[in-house]
């Protein structure tokens, strides 16, 4: 096979933002990403992959004041949980950095003095809302109320459900902030504005001719952006924000989506800092051996990739994107993920309950490098996992390696039909297919292979020979020798997408794999190891088990953008709970105060592993009062998603001695019928714990 010459390949995932667990629908993204780094690296290309945690903006500020603490430690706190959770998927930077980092700072300042010396900044005064008790000026999404043009209630700030129109928050009828329930005023902020529409040329000509963009999403930008003057990007945001103030204009602070991008300059500063190797090595333009750059992100923020960044990169005089690979958003069961039916599942729930490689697989039998949403069907699943990995990939070497074990593999690779040369001639079409980012034709191919190979032990019966005694001894040991052959080649194919087997592969014949090329040539006359079991078959009640456990783990998080995973709010509530059980006799105000109910933030969260119910929480009061409470929630709540939640706890109840420990108060919780589920309070933002409830 050509060894195409050394690519040098800077690859980013989208960065996920700080206040919020990493779920499936974000691993469509990060699974991905990694295999096709995984790929080149096997290749023998320099590729590095870098992301960050997106920290900055209202939505983190507003929830670090829910939970009475500050930013840093939420997202301290956070960047640990979703490094946790990418490690235990096997998805391996090689550098993960965050927004809020010094690096990122320096490097937007870099960017800004380049727009502000073209002259792209402006400044304007925009009309904005403020809500007075919250201290905060309002981000759209925070903002309901009627629509100016239907008069439909309960909109959001910035469009109307009811009726598709979009309109400016100072324009909704009754406003009403939805941290602190009050009527914002509207007041005048001065904002500074990129006038993007100076770039239109270079736009147009990049995002149609450069070959970075898929021609859908090309098309798409030409027919809905590019037709009319590109409208000022309204880039700053008054304090109070969570974010870093822009230097030269004090009390401002950069957007979100400003500093979110300049992340991925940054993560490659820190990387190459780390490296004895500058940023301009990647992000240079031109240069002897330019990088390559793909940025790998979801339907839902191309507009900022595609116009805003490149942008930004322009302006700058930096390397712009080689290709933004965009793919579309998960369903599960062909429906929106859901809270309610169990299909919103955080990636520590799925590794509660099952095994990481098999969702690597399936991810990767579904991608084909398109903009189409992608289904989890979780029957289709079960039996793709176990008839393809189990069945067909695992089956070749657990059937026949226990024959080699003493003698290893045949001194000479026999005669086999053709069949290692006929997939070994298939490495440059999986390759393509890899390199396209459609694993789908990849993972197909390889399963041809695999038939192939899994027909030829059917046909040679190597369990027949094992009984027939010495006369077949030669023939058994070159079935087997061929079979296991056919294995580590599938295996090599396999290694971007189940880095886990690749290595028990090598462990098993062979060393480990370290190159693409090794799908070319048998091995003869090696070692072979006891086999251990390699992949086991998936039980429909590990994927009940992650249903169940995500049913009620309610994530704390606003949807990404645009709602698109909020279920929308009706209020045709139901009789039922209250009929169930019926209100308790009157009691006085005398009778209510004795109970002493606090505000009170869970700080640790466990398992019992003994009791069906119960986890066991450290519940703080403020300062260094905590208690630890005995609270039958387990199997509702996900121990990790617990973490940071701030409840409402009985604290003087009376202490009790439970076989697991001493309970010290309780946590209160809604349950009741018409609902299976135990569900927690929490206190609108700004309570702090030890305040009293009255
Ligand atoms: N913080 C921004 C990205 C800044 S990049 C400079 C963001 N974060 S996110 O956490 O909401 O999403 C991270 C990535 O995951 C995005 O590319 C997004 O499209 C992707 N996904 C989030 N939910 C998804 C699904 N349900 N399905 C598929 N991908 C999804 O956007
Ligand atoms: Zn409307």
């Amino acid at each position: 096979m050509p060894t195409s010459p050394r690519r040098r390949i800077l690859v980013t995932s989208a960065l996920p933002y700080a206040n919020g667990h990493i779920h499936l629908g974000h691993l469509v993204e990060y699974i991905q990403t990694d295999i096709f780094v995984r790929f080149q690296k096997l290749r023998g290309h320099e590729c590095l992959y870098l992301c960050a945690d997106d920290t900055h903006g209202t939505a983190i500020m507003i929830r670090a004041r829910a939970e009475g603490r500050s930013e840093q430690e939420l997202i301290a706190e956070m960047r640990a949980a979703h490094l946790a959770d990418f490690n235990g998927f096997q998805v391996a930077f090689d550098h993960y950095g965050s927004t809020d980092n010094p690096s990122n700072r320096r490097l937007c300042a870099e960017v800004w003095g380049a727009l502000r010396s073209k002259g792209f900044v402006v400044s304007r005064d925009v009309q904005q809302l403020y809500d007075p008790v919250a201290g905060t000026f309002l981000a759209d999404r925070f903002v309901k109320g009627t629509c100016p043009r239907c008069r439909a209630a309960d909109q959001y700030g910035d469009t109307c459900e009811q009726c598709g129109a979009t309109y400016a928050p100072a324009d909704v009828i009754d406003p009403v902030s939805t941290l602190s329930g009050t009527r914002p005023d509207v007041r005048s902020a001065e904002h500074l504005f990129v006038t993007i529409e100076a770039l239109h040329a270079f736009l147009a000509e990049w995002t149609q001719s450069s070959g970075a963009l898929d021609p859908r999403i090309a098309n798409y930008l030409a027919r809905h952006f590019l037709g009319e003057p590109l409208r000022d990007w309204d880039i700053s945001r008054p304090a109070p924000y969570f974010g870093f103030e822009i230097p030269d204009a004090p009390g401002h602070y950069w957007y979100v989506w400003f500093d979110a991008p300049i992340g991925y300059l940054a993560a490659t500063a820190e990387w190459c800092e780390a490296h004895g190797q500058t940023i301009d090595a990647w992000w240079r333009r031109g240069g002897d051996t330019p990088a390559e750059i793909h940025h790998f992100i979801g339907k839902d923020i191309v507009y900022f990739h595609t116009l805003f960044w490149p942008a930004m990169l322009e302006a700058a005089g930096l390397a712009l994107p080689t290709k933004v690979r965009v793919h579309g958003f998960l369903t599960v069961n062909g429906e929106k993920m859901s809270k309610s039916r169990g299909t919103f599942v955080l990636a520590r729930t799925w590794l509660d309950h099952v095994d990481p490689s098999s969702l690597r697989y399936y991810y990767a039998s579904k991608i084909s490098g398109g903009i189409d949403d992608l289904d989890l069907n979780l029957d289709e699943f079960l039996a793709k996992v176990n008839a393809d990995l189990v069945g067909k990939v695992v089956n070749l070497a657990s059937r026949t390696a226990r024959w080699l074990e003493g003698t290893g593999l045949a001194e000479v690779y026999p005669d086999d039909g053709g069949l290692f040369a006929k997939a070994a001639a298939e490495a440059d079409e999986i390759a393509a297919a890899y390199e396209a980012g459609d694993f789908a034709r990849a993972m197909r191919t390889i399963m041809l292979a695999a038939d192939r190979a899994n027909a030829y032990v059917d046909a040679e019966q190597p369990w027949k020979l094992a009984k027939q005694g010495p006369e077949v001894a030669g023939r058994l040991r070159d079935v087997a020798t061929v079979a296991l052959n056919l294995f580590r080649q599938i295996t090599v194919y396999l290694a971007p997408v189940l880095p886990t087997l690749a290595e028990q592969a090598g462990a098993l014949v062979g060393g480990p794999i370290r190159s693409w090329d090794e799908s070319q040539s048998p091995r003869a006359g090696l070692p072979v190891a006891p086999f251990v079991p390699m992949m086991k078959r998936i039980d429909r009640q590990h994927i009940d088990a992650v249903v169940a456990a995500s049913q009620h783990a309610a994530p704390q998080e606003p949807a990404p953008t645009g709602g698109t995973m909020m279920d929308t709010p009706t209020h045709a509530d139901s009789g039922e709970p209250l009929a169930a059980e019926p209100l308790a006799p009157t009691c006085t105000i005398d009778d209510f105060s004795k109970i002493d109910l606090r505000v009170a933030r869970i700080v640790a969260a466990e398992e019992v592993p003994e009791a069906k119910k119960l986890l066991k929480l450290t519940v703080s009061l403020g300062g260094d009062a905590t208690r630890t409470v005995f609270a039958g929630i387990k199997g509702f709540h996900e121990p990790a998603a617990l973490v940071g939640r701030v409840v409402v706890v009985v604290a003087n109840l009376a202490p009790r001695q439970m076989k697991f420990g001493l309970s010290e108060g309780m946590v209160v919780a809604a349950s009741g019928a018409g609902a299976s589920g135990v569900y927690l309070l929490s206190p609108d933002s700004g309570a702090l714990p030890g305040m009293r409830l009255h």
